[in-house]
């Protein structure tokens, strides 16, 4: 699916030419399509129409609050990881009781405000977290839900630095450590211990790993749940892959889909997924000018006004982001092309390719399928402002987040 493509040899997503954008919008800047993330979400929500299921949008992904708000408006809920994530999809008017709460550490004023705000599922990575949740929860006065995250020990082939089922990444609570945990009411009286929570990874697009880890899970529910009903909800993590390279590897969303209902018995557990990239990737694209061209002998390098802090993806994992021309022109140079960004950091790089168009200095560029994992990880690196957001409405475009000024950017350092 695309949301960006071009008309006329200019590049468009629903009724805007994106060069229109430029003329009113400082570059560079992330561009969203509401269509996009609306068709993405759907897809999912479609594909988990017969399994009683919440689908959890994970937040990190991208938590702008107008996509956020959107996708609260199709039915999302939220996975998050931080309380700046919860009170962002808070907000965002996202129902508490479709919110969960990962990550390896939360800190006490984390886990008191999930559980003082009553959201529907904290996911507990360590025995000691499990212990601290209780000991809030008493505090309170009140029993939390709460799901262990297993660490299956699977691994999904993907990047390295995005692997996170294997007992040598920090992940969750081994296999074999968490049965006596659910038969433990004694130790855990303020928590309702009836989640079982996993995510091997992310960019997996291969659905074996996943048929591994589900019976692996099944048959550790069936051993739990042998004399009473304890675990009702399996929270099946993220992790679809997507398509950066147009190599038509789709993830099989239905096979998985049919996968959950072969696997577990579907009709006495509810089911969370928490999908970031699979609903953000494709629906965002980062605008940038050519500020420079320059040869070093054989060597072409384009220099645009986006660096690796705005789009860490690239120099963090060698990631590919297609790159086209606001305006294609017919010429492409056989030359090897470098597209490099302003930071002083030779990994600064964005693409890199033995061809490229023949663009010129002033003309613009847009970095593909950068809705995901983006704007939620640029930095201020190099003294640089956080960019501005635009998301396209069929026939129009609106500011989602304005440009960083200066001074906001320095606002809490003292002189
Ligand atoms: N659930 C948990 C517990 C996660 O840790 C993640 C991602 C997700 C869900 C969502 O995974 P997704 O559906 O987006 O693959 N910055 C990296 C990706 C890091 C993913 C971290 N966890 C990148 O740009 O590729």
């Amino acid at each position: 699916m695309n949301y960006f493509d071009y008309k006329d040899d200019h590049l468009k997503s629903e009724d805007i030419f994106i060069t229109n954008i430029t003329k009113e919008v400082h570059t560079p800047f992330y561009c969203y399509s509401a269509k996009g993330l609306k068709t993405n979400f759907n897809i999912l929500k479609d594909a988990f129409k017969d399994i009683d299921t919440k689908i959890c949008y994970a937040t990190k992904s991208n938590s702008n609050l107008s996509i956020l708000k959107l996708l609260q408006e199709e039915g999302a809920g939220a996975d998050v990881v931080s309380v700046g994530e919860l009170k962002k999809s808070l907000i965002a008017n996202i129902d508490p009781k479709n919110i969960v709460f990962s990550g390896v550490g939360k800190t006490k004023d984390e886990i008191e405000y999930a559980i003082v705000n009553r959201i529907f599922q904290i996911n507990a990575e360590s025995i000691s977290e499990l212990y601290v949740i209780n000991k809030i929860a008493k505090e309170l006065g009140v029993v939390q839900q709460v799901g262990i995250r297993i660490n299956p020990d699977i691994i999904g082939e993907t990047h390295k630095n995005i692997s996170t089922g294997g007992l040598s990444d920090k992940f969750g609570i081994p296999y074999s450590e968490v049965k006596s945990l659910y038969h433990d009411k004694e130790s855990f009286k303020n928590i309702e211990l009836s989640g079982i929570a996993f995510h091997i990874g992310s960019q997996i697009h291969d659905i074996e790993p996943f048929r591994n880890v589900f019976i692996k899970t099944n048959d550790l529910i069936k051993e739990i749940n042998k004399s009473e009903k304890i675990i009702k909800t399996i929270d099946l993590g993220g992790g679809f892959g997507v398509d950066y390279e147009d190599n038509h590897r789709e993830f099989p969303i239905q096979e998985y889909a049919n996968l959950v209902k072969n696997s577990f018995d579907t009709k006495n557990f509810q089911f969370i997924i928490e999908p970031g990239r699979s609903i953000s990737w494709n629906t965002g694209i980062l605008v940038t000018k050519i500020l420079y061209i320059k040869k070093h002998g054989e060597k072409k390098f384009i220099i645009t006004d986006c660096g690796m802090n705005d789009l860490m993806r690239p120099a963090l994992y060698d990631s590919y982001h297609k790159i086209l021309p606001l305006s294609k022109t017919i010429d492409s140079e056989i030359i090897s092309t470098d597209i490099v960004g302003p930071i002083c950091e030779s990994t600064d790089k964005l693409f890199s390719s033995e061809e490229f168009y023949d663009v010129k200095e002033g003309e613009f560029l847009a970095i593909l399928n950068s809705g995901a994992y983006g704007s939620s990880m640029s930095s201020n690196y190099n003294a640089r402002p956080l960019v501005s957001e635009i998301l396209i409405n069929e026939d129009n475009f609106t500011t989602i987040r304005k440009l960083q000024s200066f001074e906001d950017s320095i606002a809490q350092e003292i002189k």
